[in-house]
């Protein structure tokens, strides 16, 4: 039976006997004997290895090369060395996979850069393997969160014909062959079919059924922005509640990036502890903050008016009724605040059709929760309830009313005030671990001409 590296290192007695299986991360041999770490991706730290010249299998011994998989049994005692309280002494070895001077991976760092080349090895560096377990315990962590407190798990749909966001930067999915645009309902579904890019309209109709329910799935975005944050394959999570305001939402936003950072600290901690080493030393002062204290909130019109009193000179020009750039973002949240701040209350014009309309007739009940490192890690609002200001706002918005028959239903039917919030699980692992490159927490990244792997 195998043990994992990480319930070996855990254990609270030698063991007789154990099997353990992995990749040899070195090797150095000394005379009349050969130190192994082998690495088996359950745990950060590699278990030693010391192996007798005597043991079965060491004949073989100069093969045991880094990138090389095998399996060794033996017995485990308290090690000698500093830092680590057990080692394995092998009473038998079998190389089960060789890999020879090419493989890419040896003992020296490698750039991001460069890993990302070797996206289908990357997993086996120490950094690599990190991400990957805190991306696995969080996405576990997410649905935690939700579960206790009586969330239901929506699995909207990845296929879709309505463009939520309404920015048009949606993936045609078609069967047809030639031009597609000749004649939709040719098409597989009968019209012009898109990779979804938010749950949210769907996540509606099951939150005006089932009250508070949230999605968390693959999202696909067609924008070409070349940027550390922006991918073109990203997942998101999605909450969605019945009888709630923009007050209730921007409340569960903070709770939620809150209890992630929480949980980061618990559960992550010795993964953690390598971000804090090699990837950004304030990762764990910054967690603790977050969990600490409360959140910023100021209106869109007060965070325009502290960004043109700054004295600062953006790229981008600053002003009511113009989109927040991730340049003015990381200033209000970064130098001005110096916390998490949720921006609220923006223009009607540069926000979607569906969020609600204030009595000020210009404004409407968005939030975006901004954080340092990376700007904007939420969008919300509550949505727009009152049948007819829907469809008034959709005109305003160049949309057809008729396209969205089913959306206007849940106001004609027991309609109720509602929001939800966006979250990218990508870009909150981004904040989480200090990687400051999306690239870097998703498996295999797609971004504007790149899909290898
Ligand atoms: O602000 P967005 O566009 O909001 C929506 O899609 C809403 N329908 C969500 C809702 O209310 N249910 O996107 C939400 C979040 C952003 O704040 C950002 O974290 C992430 O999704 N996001 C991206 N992450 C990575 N790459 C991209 N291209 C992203 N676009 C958005
Ligand atoms: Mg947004």
């Amino acid at each position: 039976m195998r043990t994992l590296i990480k319930h070996a290192l855990a254990a609270t007695e030698p063991k007789e006997a154990i099997t353990v299986s992995g990749w040899v991360r070195t090797r150095r041999d000394a005379k009349g004997f050969s130190f192994l770490e082998l690495n088996d991706g359950s745990c950060l730290r590699n278990l030693q290895v010391v192996v007798d010249a005597s043991a079965p299998g060491y004949a073989e011994i100069a093969q045991f090369t880094t990138g090389a998989s095998a399996v060794i049994e033996g017995r485990l005692v308290s090690s000698p060395a500093a830092g680590q309280k057990w080692e394995l002494h092998a009473s038998r070895l079998q190389l089960v996979g060789p890999a020879d001077a090419s493989y890419p991976l040896q003992k020296k760092g490698h750039t991001l850069e460069f890993l990302r080349t070797i996206a289908h090895l990357r997993p086996r560096s120490n950094l690599f393997g990190a991400v990957f377990r805190t991306r696995s315990r969080l996405a576990h962590a997410v649905h935690q969160f939700f579960q206790e407190r009586d969330f239901i798990y929506v699995q909207t749909p990845i296929i879709t014909a309505s463009d939520c966001e309404g920015a048009g930067e949606m993936f045609r999915v078609t069967s047809l062959k030639g031009n597609i645009d000749e004649k939709p309902t040719a098409d597989f579904f009968g019209r012009a079919a898109y990779l979804t890019v938010s749950g949210q309209l769907e996540a509606e109709t099951f939150a005006c059924a089932l009250s508070n329910v949230y999605t968390f799935g693959p999202t696909f975005r067609a924008e070409n922005s070349n940027t550390a944050r922006h991918a073109a394959e990203f997942w998101m999570i999605e909450p969605e509640m019945a009888f709630c305001d923009l007050q209730g939402d921007m409340d569960l936003g903070e709770s939620f990036i809150k209890a992630m950072a929480r949980h980061t600290l618990e559960h992550c901690a010795e993964d953690l502890g390598l971000f804090a080493k090699f990837v950004d030393k304030g990762v764990l002062e910054r967690l603790q903050f977050v969990v600490e204290r409360p959140f910023q909130r100021v209106p869109y019109t007060d965070a325009v008016e502290v960004l043109k009193k700054s004295g600062r000179t953006f790229e981008y020009p600053v002003d009511y009724g113009l989109n927040l750039q991730s340049e003015h973002e990381r200033f209000l949240t970064e130098e001005h605040f110096k916390s998490p701040v949720t921006v609220f209350n923006y223009p009607r014009e540069i926000k979607p059709f569906y969020m609600r309309l204030n009595d000020d007739g210009k404004t409407v009940t968005a939030m975006d929760v901004l954080v340092p490192g990376i700007g904007e890690v939420i969008g919300g609002s509550q949505r727009e309830e009152r049948l007819d200001v829907l469809q008034e706002n959709m005109r305003y918005h160049k949309l057809r009313p008729e396209d969205y028959w089913w959306y206007l239903d849940l106001r004609r039917y027991g309609t109720v005030p509602h929001a939800g919030f966006g979250l990218g699980f990508e870009r909150l692992l981004m904040f989480l671990t200090g990687v400051s490159n999306i690239r870097d927490v998703i498996p295999f990244a797609r971004t504007p001409g790149s899909a290898e792997f």
